[in-house]
């Protein structure tokens, strides 16, 4: 608590002018008066909303929306670049992923405007989400949300002339590339930081990827894994091996172990204790202590519940992927340690459970093979974007590990998850990561014409 006021305080005090934004340069939209939200270490942002139409594309429906979006403009002088963080869930997130792009801001004199995505936390159209009013979550939708807030941003004489860099996170990585490839004039350079872009149904190759990560443990490793996985798999399938499972990793009484759907969220469950299957490769690891002295309470393993709480709180969640991208992490290969559970029917049957009869897989494989057609998939037809991803995110399989061409370079950082990149350098970061920072800004830097 004590650390928290102390930095509001310091927020207060080193800033210009933290939360005054004087001209309304968001003409058409009604604003809030600024209220600070929330801050960084070094930095401090002001929350905002933008009404926008709930349909872009048809002129009858005149209901609108507020996405909310906080900004930062300590650092801007007119003319600089503007940097859009998209797309978070909750605006809140943004604090962690703001660093890299604070820093680019402090050294081009840039402005930071971090967004969520429309039905997000703060940005939702409806006050209840349900199948039917979902529909509007999706890509061209989303892209016409930021390409508004731009456009407006830019009405601004001091923006007029700015550049524009999205840093796109995850979704907003393939949202931000894909607006560059649409809109060169409006979008100037693009992160796209662990983006998904290739659209497929059956994301096999993500599982594939992740047990060939294990071979790093050693050569014994792959297999002691898959042994491990087909055992509790096994035992799935009896009495008495259910009810072993259960007592070691803590499940609670009550959950029913002999549904399917329930197998998979145990055998994930599973992988994640066992840290994706590391814990089986080393000498001396007993996952049993390590997960729990962790937790006091049962592990609750149910598929039914799971779904209650999807459909009563983030509907959103799943939204795209049963409608535009797939990306499902399936068990379907065979050249993978972590079992059968998870075949491709257990995800089309969870998008059903999800969204009733609006959800249609053929209507899936239809949308998977118009965005690949539309966007170019892992091949897109891009310049100035800069693919980056860690090396042991099983999805980059689906993003862009190696440089398209001088234009359109990748950087894959070694020992890393997802979207470390758009961290700050701390001292516990490895070499490999500072430098894949470094050069991302530099890249950024040589890309709008700023100087480093
Ligand atoms: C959107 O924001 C404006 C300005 O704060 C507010 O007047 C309006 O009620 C909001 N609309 C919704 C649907 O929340
Ligand atoms: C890629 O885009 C450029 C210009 O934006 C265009 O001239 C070229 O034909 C495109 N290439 C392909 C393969 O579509």
């Amino acid at each position: 608590m004590k650390v928290i006021i102390l930095a509001s305080l310091l927020c207060v005090v080193t800033s210009a002018y933290p939360f005054s934004f004087e001209k309304d340069i968001y003409s058409g939209t009604k604003f809030p008066k600024d209220i600070p939200v929330y801050f960084t270490n070094t930095e401090c942002f002001g929350q905002r909303v933008i009404q926008l139409p709930l349909d872009h594309f048809n002129e009858k429906d005149d209901r609108t929306f507020n996405l909310t979006y906080a900004l930062n403009i300590n650092n801007f002088k007119p003319g600089g670049p503007i940097y859009l963080v998209m797309d978070v869930d909750y605006i809140g997130i943004g604090e962690y992923y703001s660093s890299q792009v604070n820093r680019l801001a402090r050294e081009t004199n840039g402005a930071v405007f971090l967004t969520e995505r429309r039905y997000g936390a703060n940005s939702r159209p409806f006050e209840r989400l349900d199948p039917k009013n979902l529909q509007w979550l999706n890509t061209k939708q989303i892209m016409a949300d930021y390409e508004t807030l731009i456009r407006n941003i830019k009405k601004d004489q001091d923006y007029s002339q700015s550049k524009v860099v999205l840093y796109g996170l995850t979704r907003g990585g393939k949202f931000a590339t894909w607006m560059r490839l649409l809109k060169p004039d409006l979008v100037d350079a693009v992160v796209a930081s662990s983006a998904t872009l290739l659209a497929k149904k059956d994301a096999k190759e993500v599982l594939e990827y992740e047990s060939n990560l294990l071979k790093r443990f050693g050569t014994g490793c792959y297999d002691k894994a898959k042994t491990a996985f087909s055992t509790y798999e096994k035992m799935l399938k009896t009495v008495e091996g259910r009810e072993k499972i259960k007592t070691e990793f803590n499940v609670c009484p009550e959950s029913d172990l002999s549904i399917p759907e329930n197998q998979y969220f145990m055998m994930d469950l599973i992988k994640m204790v066992s840290y994706n299957g590391e814990l089986y490769c080393k000498e001396n690891s007993n996952h049993d202590q390590d997960f729990k002295s962790e937790i006091e309470i049962c592990n609750d393993v149910s598929y039914e519940k799971y779904i209650d709480s999807a459909k009563a709180l983030y509907l959103n969640f799943h939204y795209q992927d049963c409608f535009e991208f797939g990306h499902f992490k399936t068990t379907s290969s065979k050249n993978q340690v972590f079992g059968n559970s998870a075949p491709l029917h257990f995800f089309t049957k969870m998008c059903k459970d999800l969204y009733d009869t609006e959800f249609d897989e053929a209507k899936l494989d239809k949308n998977i093979e118009l965005t690949n057609k539309l966007y170019g998939g892992n091949q897109p037809n891009v310049t100035k974007v800069i693919f980056v991803n860690g090396e042991l995110d099983g999805a980059s399989t689906l993003s862009i590990l190696e440089d398209l061409s001088a234009e359109s370079p990748a950087i894959v950082i070694p020992d890393q998850y997802k979207i470390a990149d758009a961290q700050q350098d701390s001292w516990k970061d490895s070499e490999e990561l500072r430098n894949a920072r470094k050069k991302i800004r530099q890249t950024i830097k040589s890309w709008i014409g700023s100087s480093d």
